[in-house]
């Protein structure tokens, strides 16, 4: 048996929800083809678009896989190719896209015996592998689709949030590799209890403001007083582009993941559009190439 599928790259910590918060993008996204073989093992054939290791063992998408096949009791194996369009530390969630991907399509290949949360717990084992820590904001909505909560990691409890029909994210992806696992270690281990309160708050208001589509709580929520301050000096330009979509009409934004993309919320489509304009002209001004996304947020 044979699948293709498609697996979508993600915005974690949307602000102030660092490690448990993400969202899906409609592009960019990886594909791949997971075939079913009668032996429990995982046989990478085929990476292809960045140079990345073939050897399961040492891939996400493998790592992934070997810890679902761990709680196979079928003598069943899979075969895998990927086809990467999402570069490596690009901060929209490569080696989420990877590994939850591969387990999403390993599970339909099964008749779908594990539960998304399952396949989370899985995935993470590729997180672990990238970055240093199994973190499951980007595997979460990778998997669920749409926007997640990762309520609790012990045990793993994850919540798809509903989100009003008019929000839009634009993402820019600036040429520069920033390793999440370099961008975790810079972060400091304590935080302050006024930081702490203010951050909680904004966690509470985004979902609520998503919840009840109120763009503008929203908006007061898309704030970040302990992660932002400290990796947003890895991103060439990014206070002005912030400063800029806002003043172009976005609702508020951050860094994506670990960076260095940068995503920025907007209430529709024509809003979004102008901050993507607003975004390019800055990095366009700077000197340095990138990508940039547009996604409906659903
Ligand atoms: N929450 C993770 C981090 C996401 O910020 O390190 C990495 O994409």
């Amino acid at each position: 048996k044979e699948i293709r599928i498609f697996a979508p790259g993600t915005v974690a910590n949307v602000a102030c929800g660092f490690d448990v918060m993400g969202f899906a993008l409609d592009s960019p996204g990886d594909e791949m083809v997971l075939r079913t073989i009668p032996e429990k093992t995982v046989r990478i054939t085929k990476v292809d678009g960045f140079n990345l290791p073939l050897e399961a063992a040492k891939n996400v998408a493998g790592v992934a896989l070997l810890s679902l096949l761990n709680e196979v009791k079928e003598m069943v194996g899979f075969e895998v190719e990927i086809y990467k369009k999402i570069k490596p530390g690009s901060g929209i969630g490569s080696s989420a896209a990877s590994s939850a991907g591969a387990v999403v399509a390993a599970n339909k290949l099964l008749g779908e015996p594990f539960s998304k949360t399952d396949l989370a717990r899985f995935a993470m084992e590729g997180e672990r592998l990238a970055s240093g820590t199994a973190h499951a904001d980007n595997v979460a909505p990778a998997i669920f689709g749409g926007f997640t909560l990762v309520r609790s990691y012990q045990p793993l409890d994850i919540i798809s949030i509903d989100t009003p029909d008019e929000l839009y994210a634009t993402v820019i992806h600036p040429q520069i590799e920033v390793k999440t696992s370099d961008a975790r270690e810079i972060l400091k281990r304590n935080v302050l209890l006024k930081d702490a309160i203010r951050q909680w708050g904004n966690v509470g208001g985004l979902v609520a403001g998503l919840m009840k589509s109120d763009y503008n709580l929203i908006s007061r929520s898309l704030e970040d007083a302990i992660v932002e301050p400290i990796r947003s000096i890895l991103i060439p330009a990014f206070q002005e582009v912030k400063l800029k979509s806002k003043e172009a009409g976005a609702l508020g934004g951050g860094i994506s993941g670990s960076g260095p993309s940068i995503f920025m919320l907007s209430r529709g489509e024509e809003t979004a559009q102008r901050v993507k304009s607003i975004m390019a002209e800055i990095y366009d001004k700077v000197g340095i190439d990138y990508d940039i996304h547009l996604s409906k947020v659903n």
